[in-house]
């Protein structure tokens, strides 16, 4: 078994080309860091032409190194949502246009599932399990049942965890991207110099909130300024103090409405934290389930979980018409349905 997988939703074009054991035989990650950073965000436009820039050159150097050619595949899968439209629609028609010439099957692949199953991902990691999805676009708990067998146990009910470590990072003017920068700043700062709120920590239910934080960071920034380089280094590190509290506090709650389940996973890009998966495993071992933290090179964005969650759908026999709709949102729990179990 051999997928070739196409990542292009949000600011990474990258291709992988898996096998049916989850070896990854060759992978590439262009990151479109210097193109997003004169605007200190990723720009929706941009970001599209890039990947159409890129994307061609990309899966050839993959190709070449894994010395295969397209009619070596048994499948072409790409993420076709939900992300940033343009850039989908780059490596959704890329990945139809590689699958009609070669006439292999098409997968259509959602990118939050890849991410989903990502820790099975050359591990044989069992269903159930329990998903902390953490990125910059979503914040979620998931209960992962199967392939396309999703419960949503909570999510944000505003912004998502690295839109959060993003907006701080840009706060505190630490620079792009955000999430590795507060990390950075904060291995120099006290956590417990500015006591900042921890939304949502002893509710009922799951679900996250991290407006507040951000206001919270935000007029502890001004009370403090102009900042010392101290002063950034510890409300950074403060910042990222209280996000592992109120996620460590979200995943007691989740673990405590799905009884039974073994393991506790993270996925996405805020997963690559350091402190924050340490925070999570000594979560883990004091409720004594096993802690699974993919690589860091899974957790962002990569070409190797969708070919990946490509590989899982088609040997359920979900394969998708190469006029499947790329889609800015959807939802995960909505490949549901599609499942025949
Ligand atoms: O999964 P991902 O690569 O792309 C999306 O699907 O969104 O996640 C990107 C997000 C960004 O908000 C980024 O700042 C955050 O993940 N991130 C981090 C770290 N590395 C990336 N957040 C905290 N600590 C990190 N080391
Ligand atoms: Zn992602």
């Amino acid at each position: 078994m051999l997928a070739l997988g196409l990542e292009t939703s949000c600011d990474e074009t990258a291709s992988a080309l898996v096998d049916g054991e989850g070896r990854i035989l060759a992978e590439k990650v262009l990151s479109q860091l210097d193109e997003h950073r004169p605007f200190g965000g990723v720009v929706p436009e941009v970001a599209a032409r890039a990947h159409l820039e890129h994307l061609d050159h990309l899966i050839a150097q993959t190709m070449a190194e894994a010395g295969v050619t397209f009619q070596d595949l048994d499948l072409v899968a790409a993420t076709c949502g939900p992300g940033l439209i343009g850039g989908v629609f780059v490596g959704a028609m890329t990945g139809k246009a590689i699958a009609l010439a070669a006439n292999k099957p098409f997968v259509a692949v959602n990118h939050l599932e890849g991410h989903a199953l990502s820790a099975r991902l050359g591990t044989g990691l069992p269903f159930p399990y329990l998903l902390l999805l953490a990125s910059g676009g979503h914040c979620q708990i998931l209960l992962v049942q199967g392939v396309g067998n999703y419960r949503k146990l909570g999510g944000t009910i505003d912004d998502a965890a690295g839109e959060a470590f993003d907006k701080t990072a840009k706060l505190l003017d630490l620079g792009y991207p955000g999430g590795p920068a507060v990390e950075m700043a904060a291995l120099k700062g006290d956590p417990a110099r500015f006591p900042l709120p921890r939304p949502m920590k002893g509710r009922p239910g799951c679900d996250f909130s991290f407006s507040g934080l951000k206001t919270a960071v935000r007029l502890a920034v001004d009370r403090n300024a102009p900042l010392s380089d101290q002063a950034r280094f510890d409300i950074a590190a403060s910042f990222q103090e209280a996000v592992a509290d109120i996620m460590a506090d979200r995943l007691c709650q989740a673990l405590s409405m799905a009884p039974g389940v073994g393991h506790l996973v993270v996925a996405g890009g805020v997963a690559a934290n350091r402190a924050l998966r340490a925070r999570l495993q000594a979560t883990a071992d004091r409720q004594g389930v096993a802690f699974i933290a993919p690589p860091l090179s899974l957790c962002t964005d990569n070409g190797a979980m969708i070919a990946w969650a490509g590989i899982e759908r088609f040997r359920l026999g979900l394969t998708d018409p190469l006029d499947f709709a790329p889609r800015p949102r959807w939802p995960l729990e909505s490949l549901n349905a599609n499942v025949i179990r």
